[in-house]
């Protein structure tokens, strides 16, 4: 079994709240909070790469883990808004780290990213491939958003979270990690161009699609009924009653999608890491960030049930029970 021995995040400075959202599109600091609980989001300064907050993130893990970048054998970035196609942005990161005895390799599974680079993550400790794995989740969704669509630009975010992972000495840790992928659904959120289907012309660029696209409504549905059913049954496996949840750390998509979880578990709101207020959607970092937030709060402490959940493009969702 696998465990996490240190956590760190990184947020940009630049605050955008609703209210710069009103001057940008036909929007209302009213409607976005009633409909999504967020407030502000974070935006990267121009010049700066999603890799340069991963090495933020980093760093701080790693401090907290005891360990120094050299230790590491194995990075794993999750995230859909790498600096670059190739090459990926864990070697970029590896690189500006001085991380030389890892090997790098991004993931992507959007929002659910850092939950199935956690599963990975876990395997190549599980069977002694990797001692010390650092793993991200960084987005840098402000540069593909359309600024002009108000139903997608005041929802994302950008920032990092990072976990190192060591195997685990006793009965602690990661106790299982379920994945689950439906891609009839592909287009519900989806970034149709720039990729190898459509590369970048100038009509695709008229036609606003290097920007994030997603029919908010339908996912939400989805998303509500599948994570009540996810983290059940991810409960049910590990003979695990909700009740006996410490924290539940859910994917920061939309306060009432968490808040519905939250109800249906039966798990009051104090028990439910929440930070979209401030950060919006911030996808495959939402939820190594709320895990720092939570775990430098003092809110969690050794032998906790903590359960990791999460829904995003794909579709794909996914979760972790972690005996902390
Ligand atoms: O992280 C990956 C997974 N993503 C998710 O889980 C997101 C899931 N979806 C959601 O969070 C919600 O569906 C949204 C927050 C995206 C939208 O909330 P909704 O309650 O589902 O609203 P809606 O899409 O049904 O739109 C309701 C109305 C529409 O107007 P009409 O057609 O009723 O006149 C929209 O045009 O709200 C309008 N609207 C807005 N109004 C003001 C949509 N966006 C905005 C906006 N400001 N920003």
């Amino acid at each position: 079994m696998s465990r996490i021995t240190g956590t760190g995040s990184f947020v940009p400075a630049k605050i955008i709240d609703n209210f710069d959202l009103e001057k940008k599109v036909d929007t209302s600091d009213e409607w976005i909070t009633e409909r999504t609980g967020i407030k502000a989001r974070r935006t990267l300064a121009t010049g700066q790469t999603n890799s340069d907050m991963c090495l933020e993130a980093s760093k701080r893990a790693l401090q907290s883990a005891g360990l120094k970048a050299k230790d590491i054998d194995l990075i794993i970035v999750a995230t859909m808004s790498g600096d670059m196609p190739m090459p990926s942005t864990a070697a970029i990161l590896q690189s500006k780290l001085g991380a030389k005895n890892a090997a790098a390799f991004d993931i992507n599974a959007a929002c659910s990213g850092f939950l199935y680079g956690l599963s990975v993550a876990d395997k190549f400790i599980r069977t002694g491939a990797s001692q010390k794995l650092l793993l991200i989740g960084s987005e840098v969704n402000s540069r593909f958003l359309d600024w002009k669509d108000r139903t997608t630009c005041v929802l994302f975010g950008d920032g990092a979270g990072a976990v190192v992972l060591e195997p685990a000495k006793g009965k602690r840790g990661i106790l299982s990690t379920h994945l689950h992928t439906d891609g009839n659904m592909w287009d519900f959120i989806c970034l149709p161009g720039g990729g190898s289907q459509l590369p970048p012309s100038s009509k695709s660029i008229r036609d606003r699609m290097h920007f994030i696209k997603m029919r908010g409504n339908e996912t939400f549905k989805i998303a509500v009924r599948t994570l009540e059913k996810l983290a059940l049954s991810t409960l049910k496996h590990n003979n695990v009653k909700p009740s006996e949840l410490a924290m539940l750390i859910p994917h920061q998509a939309n306060l009432r999608i968490i808040a519905a979880t939250a109800s249906r578990l039966n798990i009051p709101m104090d028990r439910v890491a929440v930070n979209l207020d401030k950060y919006g959607n911030t996808s495959s970092a939402s939820i190594p960030i709320a895990l720092d937030e939570v775990v430098k709060a003092g809110r969690i402490k050794d032998g906790d049930y903590v359960l990791l959940e999460a829904f995003g493009s794909g579709l794909t969702w996914a979760s972790a029970l972690i005996k902390w």
